[in-house]
């Protein structure tokens, strides 16, 4: 393909190190549709004659068809998707394949057959998203006011509803899919006519490949489309939040699967067993989702490294570019999938749930709020007088709502028997029905406002 000036071919370990089929043959379908956008449009420009641009764009559906049928072949000579498909294209048109090539490089080529493929992974990240938040949706409707201790720093709290929770993760994958969505909005411009790096001095119509290949326009400056890959990057940085996202989620149905939390059973079908201890049902694909997050942040490291170095336009280097964003693709599909699986399988112990809330402590600051509101305490104070009720219920091992009258009355006078009302953990997630909080009434609104931006999806 370059053999004009050279001697002698690549030694055997060059063509290794320079070949790229193994990982970019995934970019057969860009690769065809690029080809024959360029070719309609050299056809329609008059600088490839019409027949020529027929018979070049229907050898490329044969090939097309061959790859469906029996894959890409792998010939390191060939280097790269780009020369295969060229190759085989010759082999069954003859020598008007080599008119494809006019007006293109394949450097623009790889810019917009891997954009093309980045922007059909951010699609698919978007409706993988989309089954989760209504896995997401769902369960948190029906445990809309069942009720879980709230953590900070993994210590009782306050207690929340497990629907108010679930969302928070909702909220989360909303925000995911504003990235994605924005990642798309940035990478939607077209790199074809940008050709090795200074443009064409053939007449070409770059608005006409862009608007074929679905993109928004051509892009603007022909030494940024081929060095460019902020897109790979905006779409690797958008999953590493998004797997950092289901980590978090994984991670806590890991713990809450655990026999101390026993807040969930895990389905059988997303757990397993133990080849010598009987009695085992392992979280395992929560925690390799855990564990993919950190490979998918790796991907997002490695091709940032692999960038920030480059002097424009196009190195070698950046074919690495594709085997961190396949990488990345194929373990986040997975992720999501996984998580959007358990949360649509998994039981919720609620009863578990509610009896740790209970044991907990966790309506003490419900017990300060009633000083503050009832007798107008002034908060500090009313702190202080509840710790000594904790302090004190510790001491007898039960519950805040469980101590005497006549003991919290010992503590503050001002005490009187209409506390107890507040103290149960239902009157705790009842009361804290501002915006955004974990009453069951706001988490239904909420449901309700989810349910219907989903639906508008
Ligand atoms: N296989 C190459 C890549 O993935 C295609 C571009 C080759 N361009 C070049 N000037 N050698 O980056």
């Amino acid at each position: 393909m370059w053999g004009g000036r050279f001697a002698a071919g690549p030694s055997a370990i060059m063509r290794e190190i320079n070949a790229s089929i193994p990982f970019d043959k995934a970019l057969w379908r860009q690769d065809i549709a690029a080809s024959k956008a360029h070719v309609a449009m050299l056809g329609a420009q008059g600088i490839v004659s019409a027949e020529d641009a027929a018979e070049i764009a229907s050898g490329l559906d044969s090939v097309a068809d061959e790859y469906e049928r029996d894959g890409v072949p792998e010939d390191w000579d060939l280097e790269d998707i780009h020369m295969t498909t060229e190759s085989r294209l010759a082999a069954l048109i003859g020598p008007v394949a080599g008119r494809l090539h006019t007006a293109r490089s394949r450097n623009d080529q790889v810019a917009t057959d891997f954009r093309l493929w980045v922007r059909d992974a951010m699609d698919q990240a978007d409706a993988g998203l989309a089954a989760f938040q209504r896995a997401l949706v769902d369960r948190a409707e029906e445990h809309a006011a069942s009720i879980m201790p709230g953590f900070t720093h993994l210590q009782t709290a306050q207690p929340v509803t497990l629907g108010h929770h679930l969302m928070a993760y909702y909220e989360m994958a909303a925000r995911d899919r504003s990235r994605f969505a924005d990642a798309r909005d940035r990478a939607n411009q077209c790199p074809l006519g940008s050709a090795a790096l200074a443009g064409t001095g053939f007449p070409i119509d770059r608005h006409a490949t862009a608007a074929a290949l679905g993109f928004d326009g051509p892009t603007a400056n022909s030494l940024d489309a081929v060095s460019d890959r902020d897109f790979a990057l905006d779409y690797l940085m958008a999953a590493a939040q998004c797997a950092l996202h289901l980590s978090r989620l994984a991670e806590e149905f890991v713990l809450w699967a655990s026999q101390p939390f026993g807040f969930v059973s895990l389905p059988d079908s997303f757990s397993t067993g133990s080849s010598i201890m009987p009695q085992k049902r392992n979280p395992d694909a929560a925690e390799l989702v855990r564990g993919h997050s950190g490979r998918i942040i790796g991907c997002a490291t490695a091709l940032m490294v692999t960038m920030k170095g480059l002097p424009l336009a196009y190195s070698k280097d950046m074919q690495d570019d594709k085997p961190p964003v396949f990488e990345a693709a194929s373990l986040l599909a997975l992720s999501l999938a996984a998580m959007t699986g358990m949360v649509a399988e998994t039981t919720f112990r609620a009863e578990r749930m509610r009896a740790a809330a209970e044991n907990g402590y966790a309506t003490a600051t419900d017990l300060a709020d009633w000083l503050v509101r009832v007798r107008g305490i002034p908060f500090r104070e009313a702190h202080h007088i509840t710790g000594a009720a904790v302090k004190l219920a510790e001491q007898r091992g039960v519950a805040l709502d469980a101590l005497g009258l006549d003991d919290l009355q010992a503590i503050d006078t001002r005490i009187d028997d209409g506390v107890f009302a507040a103290l149960s953990v239902e009157a705790s997630v009842a009361a804290r029905a501002s915006h955004g909080g974990t009453a069951p009434v706001e988490v239904r609104k909420r449901v309700a406002e989810a349910r219907a931006a989903l639906a508008r999806d």
